[in-house]
């Protein structure tokens, strides 16, 4: 019988499916054809072209006959090009190209037309996948997915330069021995400082406010300001990322394809889409439920530069997964689960023009053109954003200036004492950080003495805050507070209402 089966697996979002490749040929036939089916997406169907070439341009001879593939359990939707290296296996092994027993192998790459086995997307999410309930399997893999399938303990790993190269191993004439496993570390990272910025004061100091409360904050001023430079700075004073996160977001990018030689992603991401993005390259989905810039972002910032003149959808888009930290992309037959949460930072200037406020040029905008421009940021998203800050532009002497001022590291020293305090707070909890919490959970981590309850008081007949606006100003005030390891008091909560928005 001409018959075979091959283990492989396929991914839906992070999850990921077991999938069995069964082959038969039918000799009786004299034509070389072959069907793929049990529910492939196109790049599948494009398999059987590739698989084709890549045996012929092995030098192995392709058998007569209809071959027929099946790809098993049928109700689930197979994508991405990790199956050509199954169903090639498959082919050499019903034709006994292959004689070796594979029921404990699992296969998974993509082949190109000379025989060679390339790097495929979502890897590390498989193997981790598969350390956990694969155990005694191996796993064959192309080598340029060596870097990424090193950091996975518990697991026996090959790799495959080609078909030729994988032959000779499974038929025992070329040895190889399993990927080393390497213990990922995280070690120190460098990027650019916040001593470069000069001046800012008042916004540095909100941006340490949101960096230790897990905040969003939006950051308002005329061009050259400063925002992007303060924006990208912004990772550099979070906490390093444990190593759970690391994995986390490594799986993301990984799914996305976007790895490349890394093996781990050791910084928090700084995602820095352009104002003219489409909601699908934002939040995720498209046509292979690829994840999107916010999830890109997981862990880490998501900086949105002139955050009015993104497209309506695209803001709405972000106001569910700023609430619950994961997205859920689907499109027909599939939905796949991302998670997502990030830092936004919003940026924008004071008015279209880009000169409201300025001392040094007029603005040009009409009175109505700088409230609509305002405005797009209005109700539920402005409930999102807990921290307001408008920038001046640094005056020229102060430019020129050479004062030395804090770098990332120390401002991080206390953003890491202040997590620390809320993790011990809210332990057993799925709350990540103050920024989370809602109004009974503020009522009873933020008691309010007299003076601070007065000053409150006062706040908010004269700015006229509404309710949402008062939890807004109590959450940056615990969070002040947990920045000088205090409980809050009356100055934690004046602090907190200079960051509240002003028209
Ligand atoms: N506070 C500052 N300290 C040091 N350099 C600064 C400061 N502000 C601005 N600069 C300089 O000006 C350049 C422009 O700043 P940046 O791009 O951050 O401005 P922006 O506010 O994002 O402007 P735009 O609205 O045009 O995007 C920076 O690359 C930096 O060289
Ligand atoms: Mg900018």
């Amino acid at each position: 019988m001409r018959y075979s089966r091959v283990r492989t697996v396929t991914t839906v979002g992070l999850k990921v499916l077991d999938v069995l490749v069964e082959l038969d040929i039918d000799s009786r036939a004299v034509i070389q054809e072959m069907d793929i089916v049990g529910l492939g997406d196109t790049v599948i169907k494009e398999s059987k072209k590739r698989v084709k070439s890549a045996v012929k341009n092995s030098g192995i001879e392709l058998p007569n006959g209809r071959i027929t593939v099946n790809l098993a359990p049928s109700d689930v939707k197979k994508e991405g090009s990790y199956l050509d290296l199954p169903i090639a296996v498959g082919l050499l092994k019903a034709t006994s190209k292959i004689n070796a027993d594979l029921s404990d192998f699992v296969f998974f790459g993509e082949l190109g037309l000379d025989g060679s086995l390339r790097r495929v997307r979502g890897v590390l999410p498989i193997l981790l996948s598969l350390s956990r309930r694969a155990k005694g399997m191996k796993i064959v893999l192309p080598a340029p997915n060596r870097q990424e399938a090193s950091i996975v303990d518990n697991l026996t790993i090959f790799t495959a330069d080609n078909l030729n190269d994988l032959v000779g191993f499974l038929n025992g004439y070329i040895e190889k021995s399993p990927i080393a496993y390497s213990q990922p570390e995280l070690g120190n990272v460098s990027g650019p400082d916040m001593s470069e910025i000069k001046g800012q004061e008042f916004a540095k100091r909100a941006s340490e406010v949101a960096a230790a409360g897990g905040h969003n904050i939006s950051l308002r001023g005329s061009p050259g300001c400063g925002k992007t430079m303060l924006a990208r700075r912004i990772p550099s004073i979070l906490p390093p990322l444990t190593m759970e996160e690391a994995i986390e977001t490594t799986m993301i990018y990984s799914v996305a394809g976007l790895l490349g030689e890394k093996g781990l992603i050791k910084e928090r991401p700084f995602r820095s889409p352009h104002h003219t993005a489409s909601t699908t390259s934002i939040v995720g989905g498209g046509n292979d439920a690829k994840p999107g810039e916010i999830s890109l972002a997981h862990n880490g910032v998501l900086f949105m530069d002139e955050f009015p003149e993104f497209r309506r959808d695209v803001i709405e888009a972000l106001r569910q997964p700023l609430e619950d930290g994961v997205i859920t992309v689907a499109r027909a037959k599939l939905t796949a689960t991302y998670p997502a949460r990030f830092m936004m930072v919003a940026a924008q200037n004071p008015c279209p023009c880009g000169w409201y406020g300025d001392k040094t040029r007029e603005c040009t905008c009409s009175w109505y053109d700088i409230q609509r421009y305002n405005r797009k940021i209005s109700g539920p998203m402005e409930d999102r954003i807990d921290i307001f800050v408008d920038m001046p532009r640094l005056d020229f002497d102060k430019y020129m200036e050479n004062s030395t001022t804090e770098s990332s590291d120390e401002i991080r020293k206390r953003v890491i004492a202040a997590r620390k305090r809320q993790s011990e707070r809210y332990e057993g909890m799925s709350i990540f950080s103050n920024s989370q919490l809602g109004h009974a959970l503020l009522k009873e981590y933020v008691p309010l003495d007299t003076a601070s309850r007065s000053l409150l008081s006062a706040a908010m007949d004269k700015m006229k805050l509404t309710a949402r606006a008062i939890d807004r100003v109590l959450k940056v005030a615990l969070t002040v507070a947990d920045l000088e390891e205090s409980k809050v008091e009356a100055r934690h909560i004046a602090e907190a209402l200079q960051y509240r928005r002003k028209t």
